[in-house]
């Protein structure tokens, strides 16, 4: 039976293999400028139900470069807005392209289309996590500062979908993850994992400090007095090792999540964190196209490595 690789959740899926698509990002850095045609032929469906910049230029850019095609659709386009079933969704989509890519609130409806489909669905932002964006933050860590296992990384603001797919990632890569966040928040430590309301302990000798948006997607309306005191600001950089990254998925809300200074300052690698989506994207499209393409599967053995 063939296996699907569906791209939903990073402990879904084998670590050798993500390490595997982490490696094969980095390569596809090296061949920016000369992308091998794997995805002649091939199609993918992007639909969104939730505005993007990053993940819809990363993931049209990237299957475009490698020879594919893309299908962009606002899910308020699609039947499934006027009661079409996401069994019959899935079906459908199935027949027509080689992959889909999904932006949409609700985690079980994506992981359901999931069960519904006979390609490939990835995970391009849920409320629950974003595992694209964190596959693109390791690829930047380990582009700067070396291979991230042992690294310390301090999160610092609200506890949302991207710091939780951080909290996912540290088991698998290896790193250890301080989250200064509000009390509410906090759970059990772990070997990999400890909580802090303190926001300048937490990047004590930080390798990374990362935040993200106090208000996601879906949360307008919502108060943010209680992430104030986690504001990165250049006294918390200063905490943290001198060559240390302050990184952020982006979209930013200056002077909220993270002062000017910080992001002015030599340890800020936005722009270069944005530009390696572009980079994973091509990785994860490839793992997943795996079974789909004989040009695929002819340039990225994934079990061999
Ligand atoms: N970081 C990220 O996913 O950006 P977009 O919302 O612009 O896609
Ligand atoms: N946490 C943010 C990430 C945006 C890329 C959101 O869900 O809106």
């Amino acid at each position: 039976m063939t296996t699907i690789n569906h791209f939903i959740d990073l402990p879904d899926i084998d670590p050798d293999v993500l390490k595997g698509i982490i490696r094969n990002a980095h390569e596809m850095k090296k061949f920016k400028f000369n992308p091998p045609q794997i995805f002649s032929g091939l199609s993918l469906a992007m639909v969104f139900d939730k505005r993007s910049t990053r993940t819809r230029m990363s993931f049209e850019v990237a299957m475009k470069q490698l020879g594919g095609h893309t299908i962009p659709m606002t899910m308020a386009e699609m039947q499934i807005t006027d009661s079409e079933s996401i069994e019959d969704t899935g079906q459908v989509l199935s027949r027509f392209v080689d992959a889909v890519m999904i932006r949409m609130s609700d985690h079980d409806t994506l992981v359901n289309l999931s069960n519904n489909t006979y390609i490939p669905v990835i995970n391009g932002l849920t409320d629950h996590s974003h595992p694209c964006q964190i596959m693109a933050d390791i690829v930047t860590i380990e582009e700067k500062l070396g291979d991230i296992q042992g690294k310390k990384i301090a999160w610092y603001g609200d506890y949302n979908n991207v710091a939780r797919t951080f909290v996912q990632a540290a088991t698998i890569f290896d790193f250890e993850l301080v989250m200064a966040v509000p009390e509410e928040q906090h759970e059990n430590n772990t070997p990999y994992l400890s909580f802090t309301a303190e926001p300048m302990q937490a990047s004590i000798d930080a390798d990374v400090v990362v935040t993200d948006t106090w208000i996601s997607m879906g949360e307008d309306g919502k108060s943010t007095a209680q992430f104030e005191p986690f504001k990165v600001t250049m006294d918390i950089m200063g905490q943290a090792r001198d060559n240390a990254l302050f990184m952020h998925c982006m979209p930013i809300h200056r002077g909220h999540e993270v002062d000017d200074a910080v992001l002015e300052s030599k340890h800020s690698v936005i722009y270069d964190e944005a530009e390696n989506r572009l980079h994973a994207q091509k990785a994860i499209l490839a793992w997943c196209l795996s079974e789909a393409g004989v040009r695929v599967q002819q340039s990225f053995n994934f079990e061999e490595q």
